[in-house]
């Protein structure tokens, strides 16, 4: 990373509020967000970490009809349960906001109005698929058919989830309404478009020349592909009623566009965060000192690599975001998670089966991340990990020495004495960790940074190994007590690393060192030494994990198939 900026704005895709949360969600967007977030706070920088709920676009009446309800007592349903998940699992937002709030409606229709007056919108009228029997024109997700690109039979109007293409309801072979089941016709309509075409050499400038190295290549292949099949103009408006009004007068019967005004949302959940907490949202998202840096997943590369810049950058104040570092997607034993199909795992149900166990799953989710392809989620991979990673290593090292400590010592701290080479090089490699964790989770390595934290963890079970203290309690004390103390700081340091990944466990692990109110930052752990005074108390042993068995897996396998 280049010189530290100043302060960061974090931010994560605002689901839509149709449905609640799985695991393809936290793995790809809110764990990697949350780890990056907790880091930067970690090392004392300046941050916000904002989201909320994305509560318009087509999919939220479509839901409401499916449940026969109203698209307002969906978004409360799911705004809930979402905001609840969240909570549940650690996700550390300074905010989480919703876009039917009315700061975001202003503030949405301030960026509409503000590009219209100032000339940077066309206005265009053209055929649009409209169903005669319902008298709607059909955006979005109001039509499917045919994928031109991978020919799957169900695309939206907007995007194929196949494969990803993003499409106009046009572009479809055999469109059908999905209100009606009929065959659309084609009506005349007037909208307002964003000519995307002239941001092309923007982008080009700025993404693909000067970010080539920097962002994930799979974010920069995207959108060097957009760019290679020409930008066109898109609308930023639809014929809808559920929405944020167009702010023209006289315009009736026509919303924004939902990808007009979600992102816009990340902004107006700053200004919800910065009026709850007296602050000026202003510098998080006008100071060229501020890294913005946006968690996605591939689906949203187009809108936040493309799009929200263009508007960003033609409202001229606003900064531009450092990095998105999208993510591919997670599979479930081996198929497309698929809400419609329910083949996922619900963080809510998830929850309910493994209560209090939140940490194993951010474990196995971090370690599996889909990072640079996608991946697959396994029960028995969960499992293993779980049983063979955190159980065996993580969990077994502290045990092990909150047991030895009391055994021996009442669980006070004893004194380090002379230090062996062996000593030496495992404080000298113990103090790298920070650094070297700290390097990659900068880098949105997220998978490897939690590797290294099961490495420190594997380093503290080998010193006890190697050291043998059972073995010369009697013969040697003094040199037990120095194997015990130096066992004790890697427990701390372990435990500071482990923060942004597993927050459960090393509230847990605090608790069991009784460092709760005097913990060690981060950075403290190169400049200091040791890290914990010989006298201090610890607390007993708390399992951090337990094992999971083979009939706890089988009951989740049976859950999918039915
Ligand atoms: N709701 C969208 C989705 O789930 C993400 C919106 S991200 C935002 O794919 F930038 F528009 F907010
Ligand atoms: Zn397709």
């Amino acid at each position: 990373m280049s010189s530290s900026p100043k302060r960061y704005t974090i931010t994560a895709a605002l689901p839509y509020t149709n449905g609640p949360i799985h695991i393809g969600h936290l793995a790809g967007v809110y764990i990697p967000a949350d780890i990056y977030s907790r880091y930067l706070r970690e090392i004392e920088r300046d941050v916000i970490f904002i989201c909320g709920s994305d509560e318009h676009g087509v999919a939220i009446p479509i839901k409401a009809k499916k449940e026969g309800t109203s698209p307002k007592k969906i978004i409360d349903k799911y705004h809930k349960i979402i905001k609840d998940s969240f909570e549940n699992f650690g996700i550390s937002f300074d905010n989480y906001s919703r876009t039917s709030k009315k700061i975001h409606h202003e503030t949405a229709s301030e960026f509409f109005t503000l590009l219209n007056e100032q000339n940077k919108l066309i206005e265009k009228t053209s055929n649009q698929l409209y169903d005669i029997k319902e008298n709607q024109f059909l955006a979005d997700r109001y039509i499917i058919g045919e994928c031109p690109i991978c020919q799957n039979l169900e695309s939206y109007g907007d995007q194929c989830e196949e494969c990803g293409t993003s499409l106009s309801p046009t572009e479809l072979i055999n469109p059908k309404s999905t209100l009606s089941g009929s065959n659309p016709v084609l009506k005349k309509t007037k909208h307002w478009f964003l000519p995307l075409n002239d941001y092309e050499n923007f982008i080009k400038e700025w993404i693909l020349k000067s970010h080539k190295k920097d962002w994930k290549a799979n974010v920069y292949g995207q959108v060097k592909s957009w760019v290679d099949n020409g930008l066109k103009p898109r609308a930023i408006t639809r014929d809808l009623n559920w929405g944020i009004p167009v702010p023209i007068e006289k315009v009736k019967g026509k919303v924004l566009y939902v990808w007009f005004d979600a992102p816009i949302g990340y902004i107006s959940s700053t200004k919800e965060w910065a009026k709850n907490n007296n602050k000026d949202w202003r510098p998080y998202w006008q100071d060229k000192e501020t890294s913005l840096i946006h968690f996605i997943g591939k689906d949203n590369i187009v809108f936040h690599c493309i799009i929200f810049p263009s508007i960003l950058k033609a409202s001229k104040k606003y900064i531009l975001p450092s990095n998105v570092p999208a993510n591919e997607f997670l599979n479930l034993e081996g198929s497309k998670i698929s809400t419609s199909k329910n083949w996922a795992v619900w963080l809510h149900e998830y929850l309910k089966d493994f209560k209090n166990k939140q940490d194993i799953l951010r474990y196995v989710l971090t370690a599996n991340a889909p990072e640079t392809k996608d991946n697959d989620f396994t029960w028995k991979d969960f499992q293993a990990r779980n049983n063979n990673e955190l159980v065996a290593i993580l969990g077994n090292f502290i045990n092990r020495v909150t047991v030895l400590t009391h055994k021996y010592y009442n669980g006070k701290v004893p004194k380090i004495g002379l230090l062996s080479i062996i000593d030496n090089s495992t404080i000298k490699s113990l103090r790298e960790y920070p650094l070297i964790i700290g390097e990659k989770i900068e880098n949105f390595k997220f998978r490897d940074g939690i590797q290294e934290v099961m490495n420190l963890a594997r380093l503290g079970n080998k010193y006890l190994a190697d050291e043998e203290p059972w073995k010369i309690i009697k013969t040697n004390p003094d040199r037990v007590k120095t194997i015990i103390n130096i066992a004790i700081q890697i427990s701390c340091c372990l435990n500071v690393v482990c923060k942004p990944f597993l927050p459960f466990t090393s509230k847990k692990i605090e608790k069991i060192l009784n460092t709760e109110n005097k913990s060690l930052k981060w950075n403290q752990i190169k400049k200091t030494f040791p890290f914990i005074e010989e006298n201090h108390k610890i607390n007993s042993s708390e399992l951090l994990f337990e094992k999971i068995e083979d009939s706890e897996i089988e009951i989740q396998l049976k859950k999918l198939k039915k």
